[in-house]
């Protein structure tokens, strides 16, 4: 049985685990069906400590979240942990406490559900002895992830596990995906504005693929011209045109929009960053509420976009992305 505990009974000898945070630079909603995608791993993650217990799998978490993001998500991360000890074929009786914090705020759009998990999966296999590659910890998360997003694309769990700046491309007829690491002449700074709103990305992942079923004459142009926004992403990154990485970037949002899982404030916090300097803006991860980036080369702009955005109120982190080190 999976509860969750209000203290965590710390232990010196413990298996330990992480998982990296990400933002979509291009592509999130259509890698879920088959289209490439363009995600980078950020310098925060979710971190775990796992210790056997007398019984029962108990969870502490104590992630910074967007108010809200606990309870919203409570019943999903019982169910991906469920997945996960049958994954990784761990008898349903052994007992195990999990704590989950690190500094990846638990804001919907910056993959903190798929981080957890990988933090989750290495802490369980490390505190049980079991010795696990990457490519499983992977697949671990990516069952994992199936509660959290019902039909994941496994773009997610792919960044939380490996890090780095990747090309990913799901093979939807359940072969293996695509994934190509990616790597930049510089890392490039990038902000991130929380909504502080909590999205349910199974919600939103399920929505658009009702409104492409009802209307694919509508949808299929829009995903077609999405995979060659991915295309011309990864070009533009790879010959380091920064201007025209982010007109990309306005161009995915603006096809986000079309598919409906934009949202007032996040079209807000896309449009000021514009307005401030930012070379383009996006949505990025599930929307609905969210998270939005801006891409803002340079310190300076980094610091002006990300103080506009605060200023009103908005919780905002600073990262690069294309840093070889995660
Ligand atoms: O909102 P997040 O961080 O869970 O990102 C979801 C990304 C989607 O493309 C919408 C879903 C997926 O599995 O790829």
């Amino acid at each position: 049985m999976v509860g969750v505990i209000a203290t965590f009974q710390g232990a010196t000898v413990m298996g330990k685990g992480s998982g990296y945070g990400k933002v979509i630079l291009f592509g999130e909603h259509f890698v879920v069906h088959g289209a490439p995608g363009i995600v980078s791993a950020i310098d925060s993650t979710a971190d775990a400590e796992v210790k056997k217990a007398a019984k029962g799998i108990n969870v502490k978490d104590e992630r910074k979240t967007a108010k809200g993001y606990g309870e919203e998500k409570r019943l999903q991360q019982i169910e991906s942990i469920e997945r996960m000890l049958k994954a990784m074929g761990i008898d349903s009786k052994t007992g195990l406490d999990i704590w989950v914090g690190g500094t990846l705020p638990g804001f919907s759009g910056l993959g903190a559900s798929a981080a957890s998990s990988v933090a989750i999966a290495r802490a369980i296999g490390q505190e049980l002895g079991m010795q696990m590659s990457d490519e499983k910890i992977n697949q671990i998360a990516y069952e994992a992830e199936k509660a959290y997003a019902g039909n994941p694309s496994g773009i997610d769990n792919t960044a939380a596990t490996y890090g780095g700046l990747m090309w990913f491309k799901k093979d939807v007829a359940g072969g293996p995906d695509k994934i190509e690491k990616l790597h930049l002449r510089r890392p490039i700074e990038i902000v991130i504005g929380s909504t502080g709103k909590v999205a349910n990305t199974k919600v939103m992942v399920e929505g658009v693929a009702e409104r492409k079923r009802k209307n694919p004459a509508k949808y299929d142009p829009i995903f077609k011209q999405a995979e060659n926004v991915a295309f011309a992403g990864r070009k533009a990154l790879e010959n380091y045109d920064l201007k025209k990485v982010g007109e990309l970037m306005n161009e995915n949002h603006r096809l986000l929009q079309e598919i409906g899982v934009s949202s007032k404030e996040l079209d807000m916090l896309v449009d000021l960053a514009r307005k401030q300097g930012a070379f383009g803006a996006k949505l990025t991860g599930g929307g609905g509420g969210g998270c939005m980036t801006a891409l803002t080369p340079g310190k300076d702009l980094q610091g002006k976009v990300l103080s506009a955005i605060k200023s009103l109120g908005f919780e905002v982190l600073s990262a690069k992305i294309g840093v070889e080190k995660y």
